[in-house]
C-alpha cells in the first residue's frame, strides 16, 4: 500500500534522505484529515487546569505572549490584533491524538515530545523563528502559508517575548491545505501565517541538549554511586600554611573521584528513566474504586489493557521503564511489556505470567493504565 504519510517514500527512504537533513512538503499526507478539534474545543482545552498553553498576539509586527492558565474571557475580543493559541500535549487529553501520533511510529518513542495544536484566525501566527526540534506540521482545518529558510543567520529580535528572527529571508513558501504536511528538521527557519481560520497539528520530536543529558546523568548517578572507605592521612606532614589544601590530599581525593565509574548499562538505565519521566506538571489519577488484583487480572484477560494517555514507556535489554521507574524483567515478561510500550495496549490474553499481572496491577493502581472497557 502506498504510504501517503511520507508522500510515497518508505520510512527508510525518509530517514535516509530527509530526517534531520532537509524539509519535505507532503501534499495529502493524511487524506481526509480536517483535524481532531474545532477552535472552540481547543480554546476550552487551553482553559483547563492542567493544559500548557500559550496565547500569542501581534500588532503592527510587535509580538506579545501569555502563558496558561487562561480564562475563557482571555479569548473574547481581539479586534484588529492578530492572534494565535497553542496548546501543548494534546495527546494527553485526546485518544485520537495518541492514535495520530502512532502513525509516526517509524521514529523511536524516545525521540517523541508531544502533539501541539494551534488555532489562529486569518493573519495569526507566532512569527518567523527556528526550533531545536524536528517537527511534522500537519494542516487540520483551514489553510496556512508556510515560509521557510535554511539561512544560517539566527539573530533574534532583542527584547521580544518570543524568539523571533530579526532577518528572516524566505527561500520557499507553500499554502498547506487540510491533510498536507511539512516536515522541518531542527534549526530550519519557518514562519506560518493563517490564511483563514486555521488549525495546525505539530508532532514534535525532542533533541535534548548535551548539557542537559550530562547534568541529568550526574543527578542519576549520585543516587547510585558507592565508594567505600574514608579519607585517611597517617603520613600527614606539617604544613607551613594550614589554610592550604595540600598536594597529598588533592592526590588522594582525585584518586577517589576517579573511582566513580559507569558503563553502557548505567547509561541505558539513566536514559530509560530520564526519557520516560513525565514533565513536571503531569499527574496521574489513581482509580477511585480500584479492582482487586484478581478482578483486575480477569478484566485484562477478557478485554486487554491500555496505557493512560499521559504514561510514557521505554524499553532496553530486558528492562522496561514507565514514568521514570525501571523494572528489570525476565526475557518472556519483557517481550509482553515491550508490546504494551510499542502499541500502548495489550490485547485480551490469559497467557501472562503472575509477575506481569502483578506489575500491571501496580501500574493500574498508580493510574498508569486501565483495563480496556468493553464499550470501546
Ligand atoms: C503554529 O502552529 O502556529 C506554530 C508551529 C511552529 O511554528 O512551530
Ligand atoms: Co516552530
Amino acid at each position: 500500500m502506498k504510504n501517503t504519510l511520507l508522500g510515497g517514500l518508505t520510512p527508510q527512504q525518509f530517514l535516509r534522505d530527509y530526517w534531520q537533513k532537509k524539509p519535505l512538503l507532503i501534499r495529502q499526507a493524511v487524506p481526509g484529515f480536517t483535524g481532531l478539534l474545532n477552535p472552540q474545543q481547543l480554546i476550552d482545552l487551553a482553559c483547563t487546569e492542567d493544559a500548557q498553553a500559550r496565547l500569542v498576539t501581534q500588532k503592527r509586527g510587535k509580538f506579545d505572549l501569555q502563558h496558561s492558565p487562561f480564562e475563557p474571557s482571555d479569548f473574547k475580543d481581539f479586534g484588529k490584533v492578530d492572534w494565535s493559541v497553542l496548546v501543548q500535549g494534546v495527546n494527553h487529553f485526546l485518544p485520537e491524538a495518541t492514535e495520530l501520533i502512532k502513525r509516526f511510529n517509524f521514529i523511536p518513542h524516545a525521540r517523541l515530545d508531544d502533539l501541539m495544536v494551534s488555532y489562529a484566525p486569518k493573519g495569526g501566527g507566532v512569527g518567523p523563528h527556528f526550533d531545536i526540534y524536528d517537527v511534522f506540521l500537519l494542516q487540520g482545518h483551514g489553510h496556512r502559508r508556510w515560509q521557510i529558510s535554511t539561512q544560517a543567520d539566527q539573530t533574534l529580535i532583542e527584547g521580544a517575548p518570543l524568539r523571533i528572527l530579526k532577518n528572516f529571508k524566505v527561500e520557499q513558501e507553500w499554502v498547506l491545505e487540510p491533510g498536507d504536511m511539512l516536515y522541518l528538521p531542527p534549526q530550519c527557519a519557518h514562519n506560518g501565517i493563517a490564511e483563514d481560520d486555521c488549525m495546525t497539528y505539530s508532532i514534535g520530536f525532542r533533541t535534548p541538549w548535551h548539557q542537559e543529558l550530562a547534568e541529568q546523568f550526574l543527578v542519576y548517578l549520585q543516587d547510585r554511586v558507592e565508594i567505600k572507605g574514608t579519607y585517611a592521612d597517617p603520613d600527614l606532614k606539617l604544613q607551613k600554611h594550614p589554610s592550604e589544601i595540600g598536594a597529598d590530599m588533592l592526590k588522594q581525593v582525585a584518586a577517589t573521584i576517579r573511582k566513580v565509574q559507569w558503563d553502557d548499562e548505567d547509561v541505558a538505565n539513566f536514559l530509560g528513566c530520564y526519557l520516560s519521566e513525565p514533565k513536571s506538571h503531569i499527574y496521574f489519577d489513581a482509580p477511585e474504586k480500584p479492582l482487586s488484583a484478581a478482578k483486575f487480572a480477569l478484566a485484562v484477560q477478557k478485554n486487554g489493557v491500555a496505557l493512560d494517555l499521559k504514561a510514557q514507556m521505554q524499553c532496553y535489554g530486558s528492562t522496561v521503564f514507565i514514568n521514570g521507574e525501571a523494572y528489570p524483567l525476565n526475557k518472556t515478561d519483557y517481550r509482553v511489556l515491550r508490546e504494551l510500550a510499542d502499541s500502548r495496549a495489550l490485547l485480551a490474553s490469559d497467557a501472562h505470567s503472575p509477575a506481569v499481572y502483578a506489575l500491571l496491577h501496580e501500574w493500574y493502581l498508580d493510574g498508569y493504565l486501565t483495563p480496556i472497557s468493553k464499550r470501546r
